[in-house]
C-alpha cells in the first residue's frame, strides 16, 4: 500500500471520484449532485423502446445477495442489464455459503470467474467495507444494504425522488418517522439530506426506536407526530424492521399504529403539497393506512422506478472511476 492509499478514503480514486460506493458519509456535495444529474439523464433511457445504453458492455455485475430483498435487487440486476453488463444474481440460500464456505471464499471463487463488479447485501453492518477493502483492486462493490449501517442507492434515489418532486432542498422540511434504531435507510438519508443542504430535517419516533447520537446528523427529535408533522414537505414513513429488532422496544405493532401510523388524518398535519415515501416494503395498517399509501401525495411507486436510474448512475460512475484508478496507476508504474 502507498502512502497515498493509506491516506486515500476507500471509496474514492486519486482523482476524488467514485470507485466503490459504500456509504454516504463523507463524500461531497458535489459527487451526489453528480450521481443525481447522472441519474436524471438514465431516466430518459427507461422511457425508450429499446433501454439500453452501451456504457458497462463487456463488464460483468454480480449480485451477492445475503439477505432478502425484492427492489434493490430487481433494480440493480435491471440497472446492470439497462448498461449493456453481463449480471449474475447469486442466491445465497442455494450457493455454497450455506454448506459452510466463507463469504471470504465465495468472493474469491466470484473474482475468479471475471466479475467487474459486486453489489453486496448482508446482515452485517461493515459486510460491504469489509469486502471492499480485501477484494482485488480493479473490482468496484457496491453496497446493497449492510445491516442497520448504511444504504446509500436508498438514500440517494430518496434523494433524486425529493429533488425531482420539490425541485431543491432549500427551505425544505423533511421528516423521517418510525423505526430510526434499526434503519440503514434513515442514516443514509440523513446524511445524504444534511450534505446536500437541507434545512430541517426532522425524526419522528419512541424513545425505544431513537439511536444515540442522533445530534450529529443535525436533525430534530420529536416523540410526538402532531407536532413532528406540522407543515412539512416531505414525510418518509420506514418499516419496523423486526428482524433486527430486541423484545421489549414495542408494546404492540398496534399501539406503534396508534401513535405514529400514519393516516389520512395526520397527513393534513404537513403541507397541503407534500408527498409521501416509503422505501418499501409497505405493511399497511402497521406503519402507514392504506388510504394514504396508494393516495395521491404519495410517491413510492415513484421512488422504485428513480432507484433504477440511480443504480444505473451509481454502476457506471463507479466502473469510470476504477477505469482511471487503473490508468493513474499505470502512469506512475512507467515513470518508475
Ligand atoms: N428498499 C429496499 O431496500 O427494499 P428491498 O429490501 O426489497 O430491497
Amino acid at each position: 500500500m502507498s502512502p497515498t492509499d493509506a491516506k486515500r478514503p476507500l471509496q474514492l480514486n486519486d482523482n476524488g471520484q467514485l470507485r466503490h460506493f459504500l456509504s454516504l458519509d463523507g463524500l461531497p456535495r458535489e459527487l451526489l449532485d453528480e450521481i443525481l444529474d447522472t441519474a436524471d439523464s438514465f431516466l430518459e433511457v427507461g422511457a425508450r423502446a429499446v433501454k439500453k445504453v452501451p456504457l458497462l458492455r463487456g463488464k460483468t455485475v454480480c449480485n451477492v445477495f445475503f439477505e432478502n430483498s425484492t427492489r434493490t435487487r430487481t433494480t440493480f440486476e435491471l440497472a446492470a442489464q439497462r448498461l449493456s453488463a453481463d449480471v449474475i444474481t447469486l442466491n445465497v440460500s442455494t450457493s455454497s455459503t450455506s454448506k459452510g464456505e466463507t463469504l471470504f471464499d465465495t468472493l474469491r471463487n466470484l473474482e475468479a470467474m471475471a466479475a467487474d463488479m459486486f453489489v453486496v447485501r448482508h446482515a452485517e453492518s461493515g459486510a460491504a467495507h469489509f469486502i471492499a477493502e480485501h477484494v482485488c483492486p480493479d473490482v468496484a462493490v457496491i453496497n446493497g444494504g449492510d445491516g442497520r449501517h448504511a444504504h446509500p442507492t436508498q438514500g440517494m434515489l430518496d434523494m433524486l425522488t425529493i429533488r425531482r418532486h420539490k425541485g431543491s432542498f432549500e427551505n425544505l422540511s423533511v421528516a423521517i418517522v418510525g423505526d430510526i434504531l434499526h434503519s440503514r435507510v434513515a442514516r443514509s438519508d440523513m446524511l445524504a439530506l444534511k450534505t446536500l443542504g437541507c434545512p430541517d430535517i426532522r425524526v419522528i419516533g419512541p424513545q425505544t426506536l431513537l439511536p444515540a447520537g442522533l445530534e450529529q446528523y443535525g436533525v430534530r427529535v420529536f416523540h410526538d407526530m402532531q407536532e413532528g408533522l406540522a407543515g412539512v414537505d416531505v414525510i418518509i414513513m420506514l418499516r419496523l424492521q423486526r428482524e433486527r429488532m430486541q423484545s421489549g422496544l414495542l408494546p404492540s405493532q398496534g399501539e406503534f399504529y396508534r401513535l405514529y401510523g400514519l393516516t389520512s388524518q395526520r397527513l393534513a398535519l404537513a403541507s397541503p403539497t407534500a408527498i409521501v415515501m416509503h422505501p418499501g416494503p409497505i405493511n399497511r395498517g402497521v406503519e402507514i393506512e392504506s388510504a394514504v399509501a396508494d393516495g395521491s401525495h404519495s410517491v413510492i411507486l415513484n421512488q422504485v422506478t428513480y432507484g433504477i436510474a440511480i443504480r444505473m448512475a451509481v454502476l457506471s460512475m463507479a466502473m469510470s472511476g476504477q477505469a482511471t484508478q487503473r490508468q493513474l496507476n499505470q502512469d506512475v508504474e512507467e515513470q518508475n
